[in-house]
């Protein structure tokens, strides 16, 4: 069973909403680049969780929250999406979601305006939801971009940066991409009026699902064939992202040797050399547990919650990080 239908929500009204905020924007025409480059992203798919976490989290308030919370989660794909588009021009990457990045499309300069309009849309529509009552809104408009961005920066100005801290890196991932995750689902709660406590741990939980999902995306990059990726493997470790396997395999002194070698000139043999390394050393389980951990916190939280019926889906959600294959 597919994660929405576990869940009981909608996808095509999600789907039909993220639409929405291109289609019902009149300064732009239907049939321009603009137009189709966000319907087609779209339509190219996408688990659409972010958007999941947020109907979600409006399960958890004293009143229905109805078309705010579609709202707030066609606003969270958008700046998701407008992130990939983003991050697959500083990545290189050509293929997102099994076909053609974007850029490869439309050309890198496009691209970056496209990602713009898109994240500055988010802002003009939640903007309109004024009053000290909404100011949660601009978490997800502003907050949540803010942090992002931060994220993506922290990420380059540590590429190649072999001696990153444990600190540093466990920063970036929850910048890059657990708040995004909890500020959905704390939204999402608080625009169905539930108290400021259960918005909170909502976070949390939030936060912790992120910080393992990204883990487990440190993980994929040495355990996933490219086929599966949509991305050639290994390709965090040639772009010198050190992630959590890699400073695990940093504490081993023999292969911290050959890790360091590796640079922006490094030929691939090298690098699939590295990959194989410590695809046999005890970095991946290590890396591994630190996600487990992360799952735990996450259902410790379930737990405070079950007094509301909607922990259930909570428990959905922690079933499928634990065992989500991409
Ligand atoms: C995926 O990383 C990327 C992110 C989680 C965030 C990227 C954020 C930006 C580029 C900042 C720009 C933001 C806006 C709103 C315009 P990844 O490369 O590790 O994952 P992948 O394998 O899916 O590419
Ligand atoms: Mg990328």
């Amino acid at each position: 069973m597919k994660l929405h239908e576990a869940l009981n929500i909608d996808l095509n009204e999600i789907n039909r909403e993220i639409e929405n905020f291109v289609t019902r924007d009149k300064d732009v025409p239907k049939k321009s680049q603009l137009a189709q480059s966000v319907l087609e992203l779209v339509a190219s798919g996408g688990k659409r969780l972010r958007p999941l976490m947020v109907i979600v989290g409006s399960r958890f308030g004293r009143k229905p929250s109805g078309r705010r919370a579609l709202q707030l989660s066609a606003a969270a794909e958008f700046i998701h999406a407008a992130s990939l588009i983003h991050d697959d021009i500083i990545d290189d990457a050509e293929l997102r979601r099994g076909g053609p990045a974007l850029h490869t499309k439309t050309g890198i300069l496009s691209a970056v305006h496209i990602g713009n309009y898109m994240s500055a849309r988010v802002i003009e529509l939640l903007s309109k939801h004024t009053g000290d009552k909404n100011r949660y809104v601009h978490d997800l408009s502003s907050v949540a971009t803010a942090q992002l961005c931060l994220g993506e920066y922290q990420q380059m100005e540590h590429a190649y940066d072999y001696d990153i801290t444990m600190e540093q890196y466990l920063e970036k991932s929850r910048n890059k991409t657990a708040l995004l995750m909890a500020t959905c689902l704390r939204v999402g709660a608080l625009s169905s009026e539930s108290t400021e406590e259960v918005a909170n741990l909502l976070y949390t939980f939030g936060e912790a699902l992120g910080m393992s999902f990204q883990i487990q995306d440190d993980l994929l990059d040495f355990t996933q064939s490219t086929e599966i990726l949509g991305k050639p493997a290994g390709s965090d470790l040639r772009h010198g992202q050190v992630t959590l396997p890699v400073l695990y395999a940093l504490q081993d002194s023999e292969l911290a040797a050959d890790i360091r070698k590796i640079g922006s000139d490094s030929s691939d043999a090298e690098v699939m050399h590295v990959l194989s390394l410590i695809n046999r050393s005890d970095a991946l389980a290590r890396a591994e547990e630190i996600s487990q951990d992360y799952l735990e916190q996450a259902a410790g939280i379930v737990e405070q919650l079950s007094a509301y019926p909607a922990h259930t889906d909570l428990e959905t959600l922690l079933q499928y990080f634990a065992g989500r294959d991409r």
